[in-house]
């Protein structure tokens, strides 16, 4: 593509459905009519330019010159400086505002399903409330029909932004905001924090994945599964690590946890710190030996005073699936 770097998984010109294509459709429409603008304004000042020579070669007398300039003059200032402005505003707004109106919730025959997600500095949790799931920083869901995402924040204000699904919409403390999206077809997405936020915005990922309505299912059958499950190996030395040093603000048994993710379903993510590192073994057993440089000024505090022993098993311990 002649724009290198807006393609990708998380690019607003490779539309994955409905509101994002009318996004994508009213941005050709904007470039191609600024470019057409653009070209226009360097093609005049170029006639500008040249036209000066050509007439004072000519036979027209200085007053004619100057009676000429005044009318010709008043006409670009009245059709270039209010006329087309004015044609471009509107044709703009009458293409955008029925846009910007697609995008909030409209009535449905069937409820769409509703997931709520809320912005915490810095990681995305996510509650299907009708299915009775907690998880973070990755969104699945079923493809080819609505979604709500009821979205809020826990602290300062984020933006829940995922290019190739629909534009972004703030999440404010203390406030609902709605946003129905829809995935045509099934696919991963991913999205991105759009609201300065402080220290770690840029490492405020969420990975979205859309599945065909069977897979969807198994996904919540398998997550429901992960909440029903009781306390890992409680009697573990990690357990106790867990409690003395984690559990302040993680669970792993769904309590209510005001500080970090859930971890119920942690060994089901695929990324670690909101998209900081992948998740795998090495990945958690360096997440938590050296977050505080891989995400500096994270929330979770260092963990310096564990050893390594201690760490490594601690991540064997959480990323297990029970
Ligand atoms: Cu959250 Cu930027």
């Amino acid at each position: 593509m002649l724009l290198g770097g807006c393609e990708g998984s998380q690019s607003a010109l490779q539309p994955a459905g409905g509101a994002a294509r009318d996004i994508a459709l009213l941005w050709w429409w904007m470039l191609g009519t600024s470019t057409v603008i653009l070209l226009a304004v360097v093609g005049l000042w170029l006639y500008a330019q040249f036209r000066h020579q050509d007439d004072s070669s000519g036979q027209a007398g200085p007053q004619n010159i100057a009676d000429f300039d005044r009318i010709t003059g008043r006409r670009w200032l009245i059709g270039g400086g209010l006329v087309l402005p004015t044609v471009a505003i509107v044709v703009l707004l009458a293409f955008g505002i029925p846009i910007g109106h697609r995008m909030l919730p409209l009535p449905l025959d069937e409820a769409p399903l509703r997931i709520e997600v809320t912005g915490h500095q810095w990681w995305w949790e996510v509650h299907y409330p009708e299915q009775g799931i907690t998880t973070a920083n990755q969104i699945h869901m079923p493809a080819g029909r609505p979604v709500d995402f009821h979205l809020t924040s826990n602290d300062v204000i984020h933006a829940f932004w995922v290019p190739q699904l629909g534009g972004k919409l703030d999440m404010i403390p203390g406030r609902i905001n709605v946003l129905r999206l829809q995935a045509d077809a099934p696919g991963r997405f991913r999205g991105q924090c759009a609201e300065f936020c402080g220290l770690q915005h840029a490492r405020m990922r969420i990975k979205v994945e859309a599945l065909p309505e069977e897979a969807f299912n198994q996904w919540v059958a398998a997550r429901q599964a992960d909440e029903a499950r009781s306390v890992r190996d409680p009697d573990s030395p990690s357990a106790q690590v867990f409690d003395s040093h984690c559990s302040q603000c993680h669970s792993v048994a769904g309590e209510p946890t005001p500080g970090g993710p859930d971890l119920r379903h942690l060994h089901s993510r695929a990324l670690l710190g909101a998209g900081t590192l992948r998740h795998d073994r090495d990945g958690l057993q360096r997440w938590l030996r050296d977050h505080q440089q891989l995400k500096p000024g994270n929330r979770m505090p260092s963990h310096d005073q564990l050893d390594d022993d201690t760490l490594s098993a601690l991540a064997d311990w959480l990323g297990r699936q029970q």
